[in-house]
């Protein structure tokens, strides 16, 4: 069986959902079920034996210990973070201890439970870290994409943290010859996105009538990665990647925000036209930037192409006609994800405009 961390979230449960589609390995899905964790997400898989569901923390040590030497899985596949970065902001102190602190955790365990093993389960053991492209910092709009020897240059709490976190995973491969991997993905979006990121929370706000708040300019660029693909480049890199290597990940598809923003509203107006007949883009509203906010980034993805022949299968236009229909197709999943929690945050990030 395979060890999947933060499985309850947005990438991690397409993961699960994906994986266990094609495999019948099982997966051991151990996550904290913080305010992004949401067991819905696999309510498909409810009576599935090859799920099993622990939540727990990644910096839990006796709890590592136990699920490790237990399940003996071949693989850890670690998605549990904090994502947000406009959460970081507020308070960062949750990015450091999970994606910093918990990760040391995570490797501290996985490192002795490898070290317990011998023959062939010791050398196809795998452990697999999942990273963004954000922390190799901001481009300008004539800079080439991110490659995998672009220095880091993290610039926000939660791209440092996640920063960190690659440090100690690449330390544990050179210090001790841990066999890890990691991969630095570009912006995900698609079905179970948690409403506090720009798609999903652009797709809600419009058909609940309200501001559509876009930072600053919305000409920031993001490279965007309908998320069946990124999961499947996971798999691809947990089955043939090259031991300590990292691997970019994304998808040729830089936009600004406005373009994002505008795409969402004209799928929304062929889709689930206003009662007014009025385009939803009337009710974009440009709010104060993002402090810091990073400017492009750009994934140059084709290490991953020319080593282990990995690329998208869907283009900007497929994947986002098709997030756009799925969140129209399930408006319980986001009453359900709108707890007091979420309106806490959503007022307390928009103000007025909540
Ligand atoms: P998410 O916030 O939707 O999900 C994170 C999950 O981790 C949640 O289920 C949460 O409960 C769990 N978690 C948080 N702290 C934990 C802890 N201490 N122990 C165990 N579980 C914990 O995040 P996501 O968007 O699915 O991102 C998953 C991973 O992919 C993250 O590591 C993120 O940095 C990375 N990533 C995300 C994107 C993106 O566009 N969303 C792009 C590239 C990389
Ligand atoms: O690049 C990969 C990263 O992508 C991941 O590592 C992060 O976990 C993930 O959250 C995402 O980070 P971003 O900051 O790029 O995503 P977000 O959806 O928060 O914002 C996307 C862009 O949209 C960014 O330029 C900020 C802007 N934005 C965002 C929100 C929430 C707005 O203009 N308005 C908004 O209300």
């Amino acid at each position: 069986m395979i060890l999947v961390t933060g499985a309850a979230g947005f990438i991690g449960s397409n993961f699960v959902l994906d994986w266990l589609e094609q495999h019948d390995e099982p997966v051991l899905n151990l996550d904290k079920l913080t305010y992004a964790g949401n067991p819905e997400n696999l309510a498909s898989l409810r009576d599935d034996p090859r799920h099993v569901f622990v939540q727990g923390d990644i910096g839990d040590r006796a709890l590592l210990d136990r699920l490790l030497a237990e399940h003996r899985p071949r693989a850890v596949i670690n998605f549990a973070a904090e994502s947000h970065v406009d959460r970081s902001i507020h308070g960062p102190e949750d990015f450091i201890q999970t994606n910093v602190v918990g990760t040391f955790h995570l490797l501290e365990a996985v490192r002795a439970h490898w070290g317990s093993l011998d023959g062939e389960a010791k050398s196809a053991f795998r452990f697999l870290h999942v990273s963004t492209d954000e922390v190799y910092g901001t481009l300008g709009p004539g800079d080439a994409p991110f490659t995998e020897t672009t220095p880091y240059t993290p610039n926000s709490p939660y791209s440092a943290s996640k920063a960190a976190s690659d440090h100690l995973v690449r330390a544990y491969h050179h210090t001790y010859g841990l066999p890890v991997l990691t991969t630095n993905c570009s912006n995900n979006y698609g079905p179970y996105h948690f409403p506090e990121k720009l798609i999903p929370l652009m797709i809600v706000n419009a058909l609940a009538g309200k501001p559509l708040p876009v930072y600053g300019d919305g000409m920031q660029v993001r490279d965007w990665l309908y998320v069946k693909d990124h999961c499947s480049a996971i798999r691809r890199v947990l089955e043939a990647g090259t031991l300590g290597e990292t691997y970019n990940v994304g998808g040729w598809n830089e936009k600004p925000n406005i373009e994002i923003v505008r795409t969402v509203c004209t799928l929304l107006d062929e889709l689930q036209p206003r009662a007014d007949g009025q385009p939803y883009s009337s009710q974009v509203s440009y709010v104060k930037d993002r402090p810091g906010h990073d400017r492009r980034y750009a994934i140059d993805a084709s290490k991953i192409h020319r080593e282990l022949g990995w690329k998208p299968a869907e283009t900007f236009d497929s994947g986002i006609r098709k997030t756009v229909m799925w969140y129209l197709a399930h408006p319980d999943w986001v009453a359900h994800v709108q707890s007091g929690d979420y309106r806490h945050w959503i007022g307390q990030q928009y103000g007025a405009l909540a």
